[in-house]
């Protein structure tokens, strides 16, 4: 049996190991993903082990994506990033981030096309860098709008894109195809809003990351007949992207998605 595994501090509400052993089970592979806490100053250690003990491939979580790049061979896009949720083992162990592919990923499924498009990302932390970096290598025209406008223009000057304040969103929100919400707003009930939903408009689509709860700003779009989509679809697309650089087999989306449904069902209860 291959095994794989999940590493991060904490680790036990991670709801990979269901989303990937579903996937696992329906592909007919025997293999096995299970959750490991490892702290950073023991990645290296845990990351070589899984090395020698033939493991298929790791996932990487909070905190230690940025700490893979000291241990691991990043790819390009893991480099440009500087964060790695991915490891697999073959000649070497390589780092991949499978995050930024995962919002695209969920976006082309509803029909966007990436090249060309216009898309708001608001946020300029750790996940909106890798949707940043993997949108401008598809060709998307991109604007980042963030609460720190200074860390925006940062991330934009580094893909030839544009960088703004969150009071720029009126003017921007009406004129984008797409808009993702990158930042942590809207996790929890009681958020404010980032932006008034009478901007949004049909023919738009809006993207949260947050995935623990229907969001306001996805509420807001569907009031609009925007296309909204939830966080859910990118932790099952960057999911989906690593258990096919692990194996080269096509992902069980559907399964995969049930799977993290039903754990966040589970959770409420
Ligand atoms: P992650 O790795 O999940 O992206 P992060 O790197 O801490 O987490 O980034 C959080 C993002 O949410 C940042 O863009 C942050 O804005 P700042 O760069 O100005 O801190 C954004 N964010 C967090 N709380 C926010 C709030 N109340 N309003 C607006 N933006 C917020």
């Amino acid at each position: 049996m291959k095994i794989f595994g999940i590493f991060g501090d904490p680790i036990v509400h991670s709801l990979s190991p269901a989303m990937q052993n579903a996937a696992f089970r329906a592909l007919g592979l025997d293999a096995c993903y299970l959750p490991f806490r490892i702290t950073k100053d023991r990645l290296g250690d845990a990351i070589l082990g899984a090395s020698a003990m033939g493991f298929g491939g790791l996932n990487l979580t909070i905190p230690l994506k940025e700490k893979a790049l000291e241990i691991v061979l990043p790819d390009d896009l893991a480099a440009a990033i500087g964060a790695v949720n991915t490891v697999s083992f073959g000649q070497e162990i390589m780092g991949h981030n499978t995050d930024g592919s995962g919002a695209i990923m969920a976006l082309e499924e509803k029909g966007i096309k990436i090249k060309g498009s216009r898309i708001l990302l608001i946020g300029a932390g750790g996940a909106a860098r890798a949707i940043a970096y993997t949108l401008a290598k598809e060709g998307a025209e991109i604007s980042i709008a963030n609460r720190s406008p200074g860390k925006a223009l940062e991330l934009a000057s580094s893909i030839q894109a544009e960088g703004y304040g969150l009071e720029d969103l009126e003017r921007l929100v009406p004129q984008a195809d797409v808009i993702i919400n990158a930042t942590s707003v809207g996790m929890k009930e009681g958020d404010p809003r980032l932006f008034d939903g009478n901007l949004l408009h049909t023919g738009q689509m809006v993207f949260d990351i947050v995935y623990n709860r229907e969001t306001e700003m996805l509420k807001d779009a569907a009031k609009a007949g925007a296309v909204a989509i939830d966080g859910v679809m990118m932790l099952v697309y960057q999911g989906a992207k690593a258990l096919e650089i692990w194996t080269g087999l096509k992902p069980p989306i559907d399964v995969m998605e049930k799977a993290v449904r039903e754990g966040l069902k589970a959770r409420e209860r």
